[in-house]
C-alpha cells in the first residue's frame, strides 16, 4: 500500500484561530493543505479568499493545494502562483482544461484536474498524460457537510484499476475514515479531510488533531 497523503480541509478550520490551528496540525505531521477557492458562480458559495491562502502560506512550510472552483480559472491563476500554491487543481468543468494545465506547468506548479461526480473517465482520460494529480469529488463542489453521491464509487473503482498510473487520485468531499481505510487499500493515495473525516467540526468532539490523524493513518 502506498504512503497515504492526508489534507485537511481548511475551509472547514476555525477562521478566528488559523494560526493556532495550524501549527496543531502542522506538529501533528499533516501532510499537505487544501485549500478551496470559489467564486460564487461555478459554485453558489464562496470559500477562502486570496488573502486568506497568502496568509495561511506564512503560517506553514507544508505543500499547499488551491482548489479553483471557479468559473474562469485565467483570473484566478495568477494569484495561485503569486501566493505559493504547490499544486493547482482547475476543474475539468470550468472549460480549456488543458490551456489551464499548460499554464500551471509553464509555471512550474504541480498539475491538478478536478472532476465533478458526473464526469466520466472517458470524457477527461486525454488529459491524464498533462497531469499530476486527478482530484476525484465525491460531492458536488462547494459546501462541506454533504453526502456522497453513489455512482462515484463506480468511477474510482476504474481508476484505481488503471496500470501504471503516472498520476496521483485526491479524494475530496464526504472522505470519512471508512471511505479512507477503503480507498487507500485499493491504491488510492490522498485524501482531502474535512466534517467527514471528523477532523473538523461536531464529530471531532474534543479530540486533538494528533489524536484524530493518528486515526486516519
Ligand atoms: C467542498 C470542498 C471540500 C470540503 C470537504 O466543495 O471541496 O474540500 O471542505 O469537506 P467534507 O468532509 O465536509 O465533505
Ligand atoms: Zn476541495
Amino acid at each position: 500500500m502506498k504512503v497515504k497523503v492526508l489534507c485537511p480541509s481548511i475551509m472547514c478550520a476555525d477562521f478566528g484561530s488559523f494560526r493556532s490551528e495550524i501549527a496543531q496540525m502542522d506538529a501533528a505531521g499533516i501532510d499537505q493543505y487544501h485549500m478551496d477557492i470559489m467564486d460564487g458562480e461555478f459554485v453558489p458559495n464562496f470559500a477562502l479568499s486570496w488573502a486568506d491562502f497568502a496568509a495561511v502560506r506564512k503560517m506553514t512550510e507544508k505543500p499547499l493545494d488551491a482548489h479553483l472552483m471557479v468559473k474562469d480559472p485565467s483570473i484566478h491563476l495568477p494569484y495561485a502562483f503569486k501566493y505559493g500554491a504547490d499544486i493547482i487543481y482547475v476543474h475539468f468543468e470550468s472549460g480549456n482544461a488543458a490551456k489551464h494545465l499548460y499554464e500551471i506547468r509553464k509555471n512550474g506548479r504541480k498539475v491538478g484536474l478536478a472532476i465533478n461526480p458526473e464526469t466520466s473517465i472517458e470524457k477527461v482520460q486525454t488529459l491524464f498524460p498533462i497531469i499530476d494529480s486527478l482530484l476525484v469529488m465525491r460531492v458536488h463542489p462547494g459546501f462541506s457537510g454533504q453526502i456522497a453521491i453513489p455512482e462515484v464509487e463506480e468511477k474510482l473503482d476504474k481508476l484505481a484499476k488503471i496500470k501504471n498510473r503516472k498520476f496521483s487520485i485526491r479524494l475530496d468531499g464526504c472522505v470519512s475514515p471508512d471511505v479512507i481505510d477503503k480507498w487507500a487499500k485499493l491504491g488510492i493515495e490522498e485524501f482531502v479531510c474535512g466534517t467527514a473525516s471528523e477532523m473538523f467540526g461536531e464529530k471531532r468532539g474534543n479530540r486533538s488533531y494528533k489524536e484524530i490523524i493518528d486515526i486516519l493513518r
